[in-house]
Order: structure tokens, then C-alpha cells, then sequence
């Protein structure tokens, strides 16, 4: 099942270069329990199931009767909203260190819909030395941009993926106007287009802080903070530096890394390339009245608190 398996690879949505996707069957979703994805598919199930009560006047589905009679609920409205209702198209936008990577899980976790972040994409082609990773992997760890080619090529064929049926969260992407143009050129062809741009706005000057102190798990892309959100384990020395073994992933104990591109001197040319590429992307969709705009610069809550406002329907 589609939600099934969004749920999924939500719980693993850093492994997502689509040559090393796999496919999930239900067993391993039990096994799955790093971000507790079985709470989510059976709570995606329901809601699903009595959205389609609620829609279907003339067929009824006895939910509490039995998995089977959820199951075809659930896999009814699947086939609605995967052929028949326009896709959701969220773009996360920011600088590096934004929050992308923080708040896009829980985006995927309230929506049941994937996050697509082009940068895992990259890392995972440069930690399999494909071709595309040994293009990208000197420009990556100098903070420059990959080619355009390349990461449209990527994304073109990863939305066309059973789990983006009903939608799905670009996280990285785009980033120029040519990325921006081969997006809505590619999704005009199904008649879609992007439906939201949350921009998380955050001052230059906390960024390095943010990018330097950020540790993460390989697996998994669990994102740490020395200073904002530390793993249990950390302990630091006399000098306040943390102590590289006590740097542990809190759900499975395994060791965390820093990426090579996160020091101080590539974030320089990141910054350099999203105000001067990247940015002008707002002005490409703000006339279609989809781009909200979130104070990223205050408390994780707090921010949270925003991107949902900035999800709903209303307006800024
Ligand atoms: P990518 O992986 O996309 O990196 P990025 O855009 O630079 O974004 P980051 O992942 O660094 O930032 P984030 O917003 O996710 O921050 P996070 O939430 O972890 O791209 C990497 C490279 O790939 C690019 O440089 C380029 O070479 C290439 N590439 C990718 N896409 C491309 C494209 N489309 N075209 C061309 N090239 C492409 O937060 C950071 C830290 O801050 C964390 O430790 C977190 O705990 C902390 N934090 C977050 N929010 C708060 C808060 N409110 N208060 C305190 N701390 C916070």
C-alpha cells in the first residue's frame, strides 16, 4: 500500500538514491521502528478509511469489522487520490542550515508524503562512486552548485515513484531558474504544478554555528546539534569541544559523522550560491501566490509552529 510504504520510507528517508531504493514489504515496516512508522500507518490507515466514510456516500466500509475491510478503504482512496486529485507539490526552502532537513520528516510524518532532498540523492551517488557521484563529489565538498542536468535527471525520474502518487516535498530542489523552469515544465506535462513554497528565512550570521555544530547519522540523516539538539551520549572535554567517540546516533548507538561540506569556508560559497541562484526562485513563484514565508531564526517549537500555519490553506 502506498501510505504503507510512505510511512516507511519515512523512517528511512535518507536512503534515497533511487538506485538503492528498496522495496518494503509489511514485514520489514514492523521492523522499521526507528521514527515508529507502524503508529503511522495504522493512524494513515484509519484517517484514510474514514476520510473515504466520509466521501462515499453510497458505499459504506465497516472499518472496525475487520483489516480486510480497511485495507480495500484504504487502498480505494489511494486509487482516488493517486489518479484523480492533483498532486501535492511542496517545495522547503532555505538556506544551508535552514531547517530543511529538521522539520521536512516532520512534514512527511503529518502529510504521509516523501521528502526528496537532492542532497541525500548526491551524497548516497558519491558514497555508491556511481558516475553521478564522482561528477558531484569534488563540487559538493567545495559548497558549489552540481549541474543542473544532473540533478533534474535525478528528480525527474524519482517523482515518478509509487510512493510521490499523491505528492511529495523537495528539499534541495530547485535551486536555479533552470531548475525551477525544468520543474514546472516537467510537471505541466500532467497538468500539475507546485502547490506550496515554505521559505524558512534565517539570517545569514547563525548559519555558521548551525552548519559547524551539526552532526548526523549516515543511515538515517538524523540530524544532531552540539549546542541545540546534543545526542544523550555526547560528553565534551576541558575545552568544551565534544568528544568524536562520544558522538552517537541515540536510536541505534552507532557513530555520527559531520559532512565534509559543513565547515566554515564551504559555507561561504553554499551562501554565495543560494542568494545568488537560488533566491530569485521566490520571485519566480511568488505571483502565483504559493510562497509562505517562516521566522526559522527562533526556537525548533517555534518554527514548527509557523511551517504548519504556513501549510494549511489560509493565507500569510
Ligand atoms: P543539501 O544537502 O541540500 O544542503 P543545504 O541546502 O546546504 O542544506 P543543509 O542540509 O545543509 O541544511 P538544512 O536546512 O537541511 O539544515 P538542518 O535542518 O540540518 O545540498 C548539499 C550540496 O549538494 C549542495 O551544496 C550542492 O553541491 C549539492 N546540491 C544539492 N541539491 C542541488 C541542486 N538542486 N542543484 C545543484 N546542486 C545541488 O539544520 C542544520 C543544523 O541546525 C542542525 O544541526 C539542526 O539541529 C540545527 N537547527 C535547525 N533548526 C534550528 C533552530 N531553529 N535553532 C537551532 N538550531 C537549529
Amino acid at each position: 500500500m502506498m501510505f504503507a510504504s510512505s510511512a516507511v520510507r519515512t523512517a528511512s528517508r535518507r536512503v534515497v538514491a533511487s538506485s538503492t531504493r528498496r522495496q518494503f514489504s509489511s514485514a520489514t515496516a514492523k521492523t522499521a521502528s526507528s521514527r515508529s512508522a507502524a503508529p503511522m500507518i495504522a493512524a494513515a490507515g484509519l484517517a484514510t478509511a474514514a476520510f473515504v466514510v466520509q466521501q462515499s456516500k453510497d458505499k459504506t466500509y465497516n472499518l472496525f469489522g475487520g483489516g480486510d475491510a480497511v485495507q480495500k478503504a484504504v487502498a480505494d482512496a489511494e486509487d482516488k487520490f493517486g489518479n484523480y486529485w492533483p498532486r501535492n507539490i511542496m517545495i522547503l526552502f532555505g538556506p544551508p542550515g535552514a531547517g530543511k532537513g529538521t522539520h521536512g520528516p516532520k512534514i512527511e510524518d503529518m502529510l504521509g508524503i516523501p521528502q526528496l532532498s537532492t542532497g541525500d540523492m548526491l551524497r548516497a551517488a558519491v558514497a555508491n562512486k556511481t558516475e553521478v557521484g564522482q561528477k558531484a563529489e569534488a563540487i559538493m565538498k567545495a559548497g558549489g552548485l552540481v549541474s543542473d542536468d544532473i540533478v533534474v535527471g535525478i528528480i525527474r525520474d524519482r517523482i515518478q515513484e509509487a510512493d510521490c502518487k499523491i505528492g511529495f516535498i523537495l528539499d534541495g530542489f530547485p535551486r536555479t531558474q533552470k531548475q525551477a523552469k525544468a520543474l514546472d515544465a516537467m510537471l505541466a506535462k500532467e497538468g500539475a504544478c507546485v502547490t506550496k513554497v515554505i521559505e524558512l528565512q534565517v539570517p545569514d550570521s547563525v548559519l555558521e554555528e548551525r552548519i559547524c555544530g551539526r552532526w548526523i547519522h549516515k543511515n538515517t540523516g538524523r540530524s544532531y546539534h552540539v549546542k541545540y539538539a546534543p545526542p544523550k551520549s555526547m560528553k565534551k572535554d576541558g575545552s568544551e569541544k565534544p568528544i568524536e567517540s562520544t558522538m552517537l546516533d541515540d536510536e541505534t548507538g552507532e557513530p555520527l559523522m559531520q559532512r565534509k561540506d559543513d565547515t566554515a569556508a564551504a559555507l561561504v560559497k553554499r551562501l554565495q550560491g543560494y542568494h545568488g541562484e537560488t533566491v530569485p526562485i521566490l520571485a519566480h513563484y511568488r505571483p502565483h501566490g504559493i510562497v509562505r514565508t517562516v521566522n526559522a531564526n527562533q526556537k525548533m517549537d517555534g518554527v514548527w509552529g509557523e511551517i504548519l500555519a504556513a501549510l494549511g490553506r489560509g493565507g500569510d
